[in-house]
């Protein structure tokens, strides 16, 4: 590939003022983020699809890893596949105990399985991360939303898919209904999510509090 590809790529789809264009297709990668919350509810009457799912994982042929390794793999579950036997493995909003989320009749029904070919470890954990994230946001930029969720039975989950590896991380995926904001928090406030009236409020740090 010639060296100016990028460039000129970069040109092609967002002009060559470069500093005053910030969205693609119109939406800025700081929208995305936001609408990027974790959902516990999902829309029944909007049944993920395996496109979808596919379309979500896609990502993965396009994101950085540790040495370049790629030792994740991916099992999509829809509703038609699994999905509602693999919800009852897992475990949501353990911060929020009394109300026994997800409520009845919102439950995930679609998730993405991700897998290690190897243990686990600070790499194959980075590697994770960036696939979640990547994933969530390619979720939020075709209208649906989802929720990573690291509390589920392994052992039972491979059973369940037959899986050929370990899953290390569920992702679930659906159209979300919870009604969620954001609060602003100094490090030393509560760092908890909490609903009050229907809504649920996750804090987080200013970025002046971040910055050291
Ligand atoms: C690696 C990881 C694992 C998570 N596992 C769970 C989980 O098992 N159950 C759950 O309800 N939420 C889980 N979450 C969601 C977090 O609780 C959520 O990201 C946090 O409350 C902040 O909310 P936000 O994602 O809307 O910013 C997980 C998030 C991450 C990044």
């Amino acid at each position: 590939m010639a060296d100016n590809y990028l460039e000129k790529r970069y040109d092609e789809v967002f002009g060559s003022g470069r500093k005053t264009v910030r969205k693609v297709g119109g939406k800025s990668l700081d929208s995305l983020l936001l609408k990027n919350r974790s959902h516990r509810g999902f829309d029944h009457e909007v049944p993920v699809t395996m496109e979808q799912l596919r379309t979500i994982a896609g990502v993965n042929d396009k994101i950085p890893s540790g040495r370049n390794q790629q030792v994740l793999r991916f099992r999509l579950v829809t509703r038609e596949n699994g999905g509602t036997e693999l919800q009852k493995l897992t475990k949501l909003g353990a911060a929020l105990p009394e109300l026994h989320l997800p409520f009845p009749g919102t439950e995930p029904e679609a998730f993405i399985v991700i897998c290690t070919t190897v243990p686990e470890s600070k790499f194959v954990d980075i590697d994770l991360g960036i696939s979640l994230q990547s994933m969530l946001l390619k979720a939020v930029e075709i209208g649906l939303n989802g929720i990573a969720i690291g509390a589920f039975d392994k052992a039972a989950v491979r059973e369940l898919l037959d899986l050929p590896l370990d899953p290390a991380l569920l992702v679930a995926i659906g159209k979300g209904t919870d009604k969620i904001q954001l609060t602003r928090i100094t490090p030393d406030a509560p760092h908890a999510y909490y609903r009050k009236e229907g809504i649920h409020y996750v804090p987080k740090i200013h970025l002046d509090d971040l910055l050291i």
